[in-house]
């Protein structure tokens, strides 16, 4: 379910300025997203239209970049970041299951954030803990040899 947005006029006079600063230069489109991003935290489609009708940028362009490059997220992230390793010695180990747990779980695809803006789920790459396989984290905390029934426990001590 998406979070509704919640920009205020102070990060929309931020990001005009961001804009007037560097409309005219060449290749300014990523910088200006980057800022936005992080005046924002994400990038939603009401800021990706706002950055296209100032930029004169059509916006099938700008959601084309935000949506190839991984730095850019068109959701917020939670309170508590859950992401699950699909790097291939988690993914042979059945990380695939853990990651359709947490679906089910939090009622969320990959990508996306909670509505009470709480737990927000992604997939990572490996994240060098292979030995411990199946991998997730929850902000800063890895949890391993993970099996889906662990996965409602691990949740509950964030709630
Ligand atoms: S593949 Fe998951 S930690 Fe390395």
């Amino acid at each position: 379910m998406a979070v509704a947005f919640t920009g205020t006029p102070e990060q929309e006079k931020q990001l005009l300025a961001v804009i007037g600063e560097m409309k005219e230069t060449k290749g300014a489109l990523m910088p200006i997203l980057q800022k936005a991003q992080e005046i924002y935290g994400y990038l939603p489609i009401e800021v990706q239209k706002l950055i296209a009708d100032k930029t004169d940028t059509p916006i099938e362009k700008i959601y084309g970049v935000v949506t190839f490059y991984s730095q850019f997220s068109l959701y917020p992230k939670g309170k508590f970041q859950v992401s699950i390793c699909l790097g291939t010695a988690c993914y042979v180990k059945g990380a695939g299951d853990i990651y359709d747990e947490l679906k089910k779980q939090l009622k969320i695809d990959g990508g996306g954030c909670t509505e009470d803006g709480k737990y927000s789920l992604d997939a990572c790459r490996c994240i060098g803990a292979c030995g411990l396989a199946p991998v997730m984290m929850v902000n800063d905390d890895v949890y391993g040899r993970l099996t889906t029934k662990e996965i409602k426990g691990i949740l509950d001590k964030y709630s």
